[in-house]
Order: C-alpha cells, then structure tokens, then sequence
C-alpha cells in the first residue's frame, strides 16, 4: 500500500481558536436554517474548532480597505426575472432582480468558468449553462453539482432609485466561495484502528460527503480511502481533454485535505466489510473500524462483449493512464468509438484533430434521441459530420 498519504497514526490534535464576535454570529446557523453544530459548542469566547483564516471564506466584508461600492444601472433597467453581468471598476458581478428585489453575486461559475449571465434563473437559483451547476440567488451557496464551491454573495442597496452594489475587490477577483468548515477536535484517547465516518471510494460524491460534514460542524474523524493512486480527481475531464494529467485535474489540493482534517488513503482497496461489527477489511489484511460507513466507488466502463474485445487496441476509460494512452496510440490512425453517448461523442470530438479519421459506431439512428429527442439529436449529427 502507499500512494499520497500513508496510514494514519495516532496523533494528538487540541486546537483552540478565539472568534470575533461578529463572526460568531454569523456562522450560528447553518444555511438550511437549522442551527448549526458548531453554534451548540460556541459557548463563551473559545471553542474546540479550527477554521482556516481565509479572508473571502469567513467574510467578504470584513476589511474596508478591500471594499469597492458602485452604482450598477437604475432600478427600472432590469425587469424581474432578468440577469446583468455588471462591472464595478476592479471587477464584474452578477445582478439579478426576482419578485422586485435585487441580488448580486459571483458572475462566473466556479466549476469551469462559464458566464452565468447566460444560465438560467428560476425560483432563487441560477442555473449554470455549461453543465448545470446551480446556485441559490440569495446566498450563492452551490446546491447541485458539479463543482464544489459556492458563489460570493455582494451588498445590495437602493438609493435614489439606483442599484448600489458593494462588493469585496478579493471576492470580485477570485469568484468563488469555500464554506467555513470545521476540523477535527482533540483525539487523545483513539486507537489507530477506529475511524468515526469512512467513505470508500474518492469521486465526487465521497468528496462532498467529507466537506458537507465538516461544513456543518462535524469535528470527528473523517478517512476516505480509494483504490487508485490520486487524491479525488474530476474524471469527467478524462473525455473532454484526454491528455490531462491527474494533478491538474484534482477537484481538491493536498493542503486542502490536510488543512480540514480528511485523511486520504490512496491504493487501498476494501476486500471485505462486516457490518454487524461495523468493520472493514482491506487487501493487505488491515481493519479499519467505522461508526458510520459510506459506499461511494461509482460506476465501472461497460466493456463489449463480442469476440475481438480482448485484443491490444482495444480500450475503456476510466483512469488519467488510460486516456493518455488512447490519444497516444490513436495518432495519425484510424480511430473508431463504439457509443453515441456524451463520454463517446466527447472523445470523438477530442481525436479529430490528431487521428487519421474517427468513426462512431452507435445502435440508434440518430445520437442523444434517448436523452435529448430526435430533433436536437438530427441537429447534433449535421454539426458534428
Ligand atoms: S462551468 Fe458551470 S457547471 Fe461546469
């Protein structure tokens, strides 16, 4: 076993943090509106959480020196229900007008960049127009995926019949919001062996598992653990730019890990479980127990099945080897993709320009008729011919 991070050791962790007042405060409810757990520990002036002092995470607002406020348009320029990418001197912002009142927040989408002007805006939620991300109005929290973090969330105010925006120049720069997170609290009396939550498999969905607990308080052990040899990567990317390594495609750095308290086992393969005893085995014979266990391993390529399967080239995508390798051998060749779907059309349109020729094989006559019908599907298949 080894990979980024070896096993855990015991270790001794006693942190205590003062809060300003006003930060205190402003962290006592959760954003579901549920007080939140770390308001049950803020009792006096410390408390047994770690946060990191990240200017743009705890508030925006805080510093006067990084403050810019500006008139954006006049009330009637923007009817309910419409966007505007606004710009206030040292960057751009989002205003929106719903139900007669004014918002505004990061303009672009902290996944991959794109201009949310140009998403949708329905019921307090911007959706985002390149692969659906969607994110609440009123606070700029993330609530559907992909990505991870949330928008920042700007002063709006009325005055003389102008929209006045105020706005952090740090916030406006970065366009994006990583939520206050707790980390774990001494952890004198545990043994090596016990774990209070364990997520097998590093995707997405053990990735946010592990930060929306910490975000709400959760200052217990939290260990992931994956059979590959990479921190959680974003292998929706392996289709769209096959030669990407997996370090520039990890959905979290190692610091991040490190600084949330959310241990990474990496090559570590779970090769039993016993849930009566609550307990894992993995392959090299260690056991790991658990308090609450989450089975996160995500899906496997389907492979064909007709003779010739087996044979040198051909191939599945699942890891950032094996799409290096696919763009490496399908050079100036002839390269031919069995599925319309969008991972197949992806990597079609990513081999164009390097094979000799890509043809797609699909058993539909036209592709995406079963997702997206038959008319885009039509219109799909005259672009990409
Ligand atoms: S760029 Fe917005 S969801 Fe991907």
């Amino acid at each position: 076993m080894g990979g980024c991070f070896s096993k855990p050791k015991p270790v001794e962790v006693k942190v205590e943090v003062v809060l300003p007042e006003k930060e205190r405060e402003k962290e006592e409810m959760s954003p579901n509106g549920k007080a939140s757990p770390l308001a049950y520990k803020a009792n006096g002036t410390t408390r047994l959480y770690h946060h990191e002092e990240r200017p743009i995470v705890l508030n925006p607002y805080t510093n006067p020196k990084d403050m810019v406020e500006a008139s954006v348009c006049h009330v009637k320029d923007l009817e309910n229900g419409q966007m505007r990418e606004v710009d206030l001197g040292c960057g751009k912002a989002l205003l929106i007008k719903q139900n007669g009142d004014f918002y505004a927040m990061g303009h672009k989408c902290p996944h991959y960049g794109a201009p949310l002007v140009k998403g949708v805006l329905s019921k307090g939620r911007v959706r985002c127009p390149w692969h659906g991300a969607c994110f609440n109005i009123a606070t700029g929290d993330i609530e559907d995926f992909p990505g991870l973090d949330g928008l920042p969330k700007f002063q709006v105010k009325i005055e003389k019949e102008r929209v006045y925006i105020r706005a952090s120049k740090q916030a406006l720069q970065s366009q994006r919001r990583t939520k206050v997170m707790a980390k774990c609290i001494a952890l004198s009396n545990y043994s090596t062996a016990i774990t209070n939550v364990l997520i097998i498999g590093a995707g997405p969905a053990g990735l946010v598992c592990a930060e929306t607990l910490r975000q709400e308080g959760f200052s217990d052990r939290i260990v992931m653990c994956t059979s590959e040899k990479y921190l959680p990567y974003d292998r929706s990317k392996l289709s769209k730019s096959m030669d990407s390594q997996a370090e520039q495609i990890f959905l979290r750095s190692k610091e991040f890990f490190h600084t949330y308290d959310i241990e990474m086992l990496t090559e570590t393969q779970v090769v039993g479980m016993d849930s009566k005893n609550k307990r894992v085995v993995f392959k090299d014979g260690f056991r790991m127990e658990y308090n609450k266990l989450l089975i996160a391993t995500g899906s496997t390529p389907k492979t064909l099945k007709c003779k010739g399967k087996e044979l040198d080239n051909v191939f599945t995508i699942r890891t950032p080897e094996d799409a290096n390798r696919v763009v490496k051998l399908a050079s100036s060749k002839n390269a031919v993709i069995v599925g319309a779907s969008f991972l197949g059309m992806e990597v079609a349109a990513y081999l164009c320009e390097k094979a000799h020729s890509v043809s797609v094989v699909e058993l539909e006559n036209i592709p995406f008729k079963k997702f997206l019908g038959e008319k885009v599907g039509l219109a799909i298949m005259k672009v990409i011919r």
